[in-house]
């Protein structure tokens, strides 16, 4: 694309702000900028216009969880179902990595968190350590795919290379890159982080499956004859990766997919829920429940939406594939994103001034015909590092680590 093509279709677009210092860039800086224009995607900047139309929800209905003392009574049968899909090698997993943790504060990728004490001990590394258990039980790896964005992936491969991916079979760990959005200020006005580069963000972690076959990722996948992807978040230290019991509990259940979900804390604890929506396999949102409905029980005094998303599921990869090209819903968040103002100034804002435009992975469970949620013991599975102090910190994680002797 040249500047003459660029500035017909961002005139177009209403944005011909993006070209301003487009005569004061160096020939390297003004074809950068071009590359950018050339990838935008824009089905997303027009979503901006239409944030104010309400999100239409179906007929919400509750969705029986199989609790954890059912799956400690059936814990045997579900193992060895786990097991034998591993060693048959027809399960893969996916680490969501890309996100930048900006609640959390820490300018590294996540998972380069150190989280020990008295040692040297990082998030990435108790990830693998988790997963380790289980292929060790089950006496055979399985393949790792992490998902990484522009922002971190220089960081991330380099630390997994350093630390010899923590003793992980290096041709087992395949990493890949998300694709990124512009972000927008609340005009819908796309930002500039300086005169030749657009303020871009992640595109959230509903697009993993997409980005694995845009990085050409996919392919491996379907060498290695996958049949099961689980996926999980980058800071929940606890999570059990690649659990045979949880691989078995959905395999048996004949569902497409499933999550592992812990009981909620408090009525109004702010977890999505999974429920059904219009019969579909659905995550409500606590923000979209309404107080009756997050607080109705059940006759025999359990809360009816009682089971939280812990984000670690399994997909069965025929579906993944049914799904491919489908659009998936836009989240759009108001967040606090610098940015170079009209005179050309670096500001750092201290409130949310724009917006950044995300799929999430939960809708994809939508998108299932089917899924099971499984129960896991909330202080043994579930310590997400999100908040620099407080609910779900470091602090807390440390405890809850500390409490299932975790050496720190
Ligand atoms: P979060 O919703 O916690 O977002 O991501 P985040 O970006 O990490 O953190 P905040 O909201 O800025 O504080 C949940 C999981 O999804 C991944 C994250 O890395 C984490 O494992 N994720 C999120 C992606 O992989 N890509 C994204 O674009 C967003």
């Amino acid at each position: 694309m040249n500047d003459t093509q660029a500035y017909e279709l961002l005139k177009r677009k209403g944005q011909t702000h993006i070209l301003d210092f487009f005569d004061s860039l160096t020939v390297e800086e003004q074809k950068h900028l071009l590359a950018q224009v050339e990838r935008i995607d824009w089905s997303v900047i027009d979503a901006a216009m239409h944030k104010d139309e309400p999100a239409c929800r179906g007929k919400i209905e509750p969705l029986d969880a199989i609790e954890a003392a059912e799956i400690e009574e059936k814990k045997e049968r579900f193992h060895s179902l786990g097991i034998q899909a591993i060693r048959e090698k027809k399960v893969g997993c996916v680490l969501l990595a890309g996100g930048q943790g900006t609640r959390l504060g820490f300018d590294k990728p996540k998972g380069m968190l150190n989280i020990g004490i008295n040692r040297n001990l990082y998030l990435f590394e108790m990830l693998i350590s988790n997963l380790t258990k289980n292929t060790d039980a089950a006496g055979v790896t399985v393949p790792l795919y992490i998902m990484t964005s522009d922002k971190n992936n220089q960081d991330t491969v380099t630390f997994f290379k350093e630390h010899d991916y923590f003793g992980y079979p290096k041709e087992d760990i395949i990493f890949f890159v998300q694709e990124m959005v512009p972000c927008t200020d609340f005009n819908g006005k796309i930002l500039m982080e300086n005169p030749s580069t657009i303020c871009m963000s992640p595109n959230g972690n509903g697009g993993w499956y997409t980005s694995m076959q845009n990085s050409g990722v996919l392919e491996d996948v379907k060498k290695r004859g996958l049949e099961w992807i689980n996926v999980f978040s980058v800071d929940n230290v606890l999570q059990q990766i690649a659990d045979p019991v949880f691989i078995g509990a959905t395999i048996d259940s004949g569902c497409v997919s499933g999550a592992k979900v812990v009981k909620k804390a408090a009525f109004d604890e702010r977890v999505g829920v999974l429920c059904l929506e219009d019969k579909r396999p659905s995550i409500v949102e606590y923000y979209e429940m309404t107080e009756e409905m997050a607080s109705s029980r059940k006759q025999n005094g359990d809360l009816t939406y009682g089971f939280g998303v812990t984000l670690n599921y399994l997909f069965r990869v025929d579906m993944l594939n049914a799904m491919l090209g489908a659009n998936m819903p836009l989240h759009i968040a108001e967040k606090k994103i610098p940015y170079m103002d009209k005179d050309g100034n670096y500001i750092q804002p201290d409130r949310p001034n724009g917006y950044k435009f995300e799929t999430l992975v939960l809708d994809m469970v939508h998108m299932s015909d089917s899924c099971i949620p499984c129960e896991v013991v909330r202080e043994k599975e579930f310590a997400p590092i999100k908040n620099a102090s407080g609910v779900d910190s470091l602090e807390s994680a440390r405890k809850l680590l500390s409490a299932n002797g975790v050496a720190l």
